[in-house]
């Protein structure tokens, strides 16, 4: 928009006639604070509403250049001035990064400012700036608009306010959020160690208390194998005695029931040439009575089937004997544990064959300090028992191993494919005369027995059985013979 513009007083008689005057009310009227300045930046117009805005009158102003005075406390151009001067580096000196070119008007520019001094406590400006020429295009001057934009920049302010401080809470918050979420983190981090820590302390208790059940049980039976030894101890010398001589008269009773028969067989021949006729009768009746060809037949049956009950009984005495003692005359010393096995497996060759095939699967191990005949006695209780777990018509399997466990302890296994031990039983089977063998067939001691001579070593029996399938049983004993303390001691 160019304004046609005369610069003249602005109550001059002639003009207030002519369109100019209308245009010189329209500027005085116009709700915009504005005014005018000449090439020579003298003010030409000063509207009643840049008087209000600004606080200086009309007449102060109108032909002299002190516009300045309304805005700033010392002398400097406006941008009213600085369109007429067109100096860039003007503007750049007095409006950097303030001023724009005008959206609207060419040649116009636009620029945003605080002033201090307007009114009482400064005012925010918008003011436009734009060349006024004649109709040759000649610039004649500038004319300037203020537009008060206080509320606007206070409301601006206060929002931008509101909204820094809405940042500030909201980054607070978030900080704060995130230290409490580290916090949970960490309270979770620590969880999760207390928690392994618990586990890993649970798997020790557990651990702990394996091997403590294991301990009360070795504990219960060896102290029921003392207790039982004792009573055995004393069973057997008791026992011993009239065994003893219930054998040795057995041997005596044979001898004379063959000669007391020797003499029937002669009064039987005799009986014929007897005189008297009632006597012949008599013997001949008692004869028959007593049915003496049975007799002659049955006793020594009888006899020799009690004899063997008596060897069975004098074998129990024997091994009641062995297991109350059963470091009785007995010295240390290092064996081949596969030359003690091997002549075992001899002793018990007719005993197994039948049944079985014996495997032997031997490792590579070293001599050991132990006691060599009741180590026998242990490998032959296993065997013996192996074998007689292996009922059925098939021929079994019996796998003899041996093995190093570690620098200080070898083992040895007899492995049965045979009937495998039942849960119940196998709670008991190393309890002394727990046995689940006919009678007569199984006192219940081999095992027992051998706990003892394990234990003796400083070793332990171990059971691996399933029923249907077999039954290993492992013995693992020290290379070394480590005297215990109280015998140390002695
Ligand atoms: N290899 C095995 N397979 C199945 N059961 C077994 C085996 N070894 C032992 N047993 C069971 O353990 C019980 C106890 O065995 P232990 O050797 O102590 O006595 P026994 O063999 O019955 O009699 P003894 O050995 O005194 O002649 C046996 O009666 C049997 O029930
Ligand atoms: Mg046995």
């Amino acid at each position: 928009m160019t304004a046609q513009f005369k610069p003249a007083p602005p109550d001059d008689d002639s003009e207030r006639q002519s369109g100019a005057i209308a245009l010189s009310e329209f500027f005085d009227g116009h709700p915009v604070a504005t005014f005018a300045i000449d090439t020579k930046h003298v003010i030409t117009h000063w509207n009643r509403a840049c008087e209000q805005l600004l606080g200086w009158s009309k007449g102060a102003m109108v032909g002299t250049s002190n516009h300045w005075q309304a805005f700033y406390p010392k002398a400097r151009p406006l941008l009213a001035d600085l369109v007429i001067s067109g100096e860039q580096v003007e503007f750049d000196r007095y409006y950097e990064g303030k001023y724009d070119n005008s959206s609207l008007i060419p040649d116009a520019f636009e620029a945003e400012d605080f002033f201090p001094n307007i009114g009482k406590s400064g005012h925010w400006l918008h003011f436009t700036a734009a060349p006024l020429r004649d109709h040759g295009g000649r610039l004649v001057g500038a004319i300037e608009t203020l537009l008060d934009v206080t509320e606007r920049r206070v409301a601006e302010n206060a929002l931008r306010r509101a909204h820094d401080n809405l940042e500030h809470v909201v980054e607070k918050r978030t900080a704060q959020l995130a230290e409490v979420n580290e916090r949970l983190e960490d309270d979770i981090r620590a969880r999760q160690l207390a928690d392994a820590e618990l586990r890993r302390r649970n798997i020790e208790l557990t651990e702990l208390n394996d091997q403590l059940s294991m301990a009360q049980q070795q504990l219960v039976q060896s102290e029921k194998l003392a207790s039982i030894g004792q009573l055995a101890a004393g069973v057997a010398h008791e026992i011993n005695n009239p065994i003893g001589y219930i054998f040795s008269n057995f041997g005596t009773l044979q001898t004379y029931l063959a000669q007391l028969f020797d003499m029937l067989d002669v009064y039987q021949q005799a009986e014929a040439s007897v005189a008297d006729p009632d006597m012949a009768a008599r013997l001949r009746a008692m004869r028959e009575d007593i049915d003496l060809g049975f007799l002659r037949e049955d006793i020594p049956a009888l006899m020799s089937e009690s004899k063997e009950g008596i060897v069975r009984v004098r074998h129990i005495v024997q091994d009641l004997k062995d297991f109350s003692r059963v470091d009785a005359n007995q010295e240390w010393a290092w064996a081949d544990l596969h030359q003690g096995i091997d002549s075992t497996l001899n002793i018990v060759a007719n005993e197994v064959k039948y049944k079985a095939e014996v495997v032997k699967q031997y490792g590579d191990i070293p001599d050991i300090e132990c006691l060599p005949l009741q180590i026998n006695q242990v490998v032959m209780n296993l065997v013996v028992n192996a074998a007689h777990a292996i009922a059925g018509p098939e021929r079994g399997r019996i796998a003899v191993r041996t093995g190093v466990l570690d620098a200080e302890q070898v083992w040895l296994e007899v492995e049965d494919n045979g009937s495998g031990i039942a849960p119940e039983a196998l709670k008991r089977i190393f309890d002394p005369f727990f046995t689940t063998k006919a009678v007569g067939k199984g006192t219940g001691l081999g095992l027992s027995l051998a706990y003892g001579i394990v234990q003796k070593h400083a070793g332990r029996i171990e059971v691996d059985t399933e029923l249907g399938r077999g039954t290993r049983f492992r013995v693992v004993l020290p290379v070394r013979h480590s005297v215990p303390e109280q015998e140390a001691g002695a």
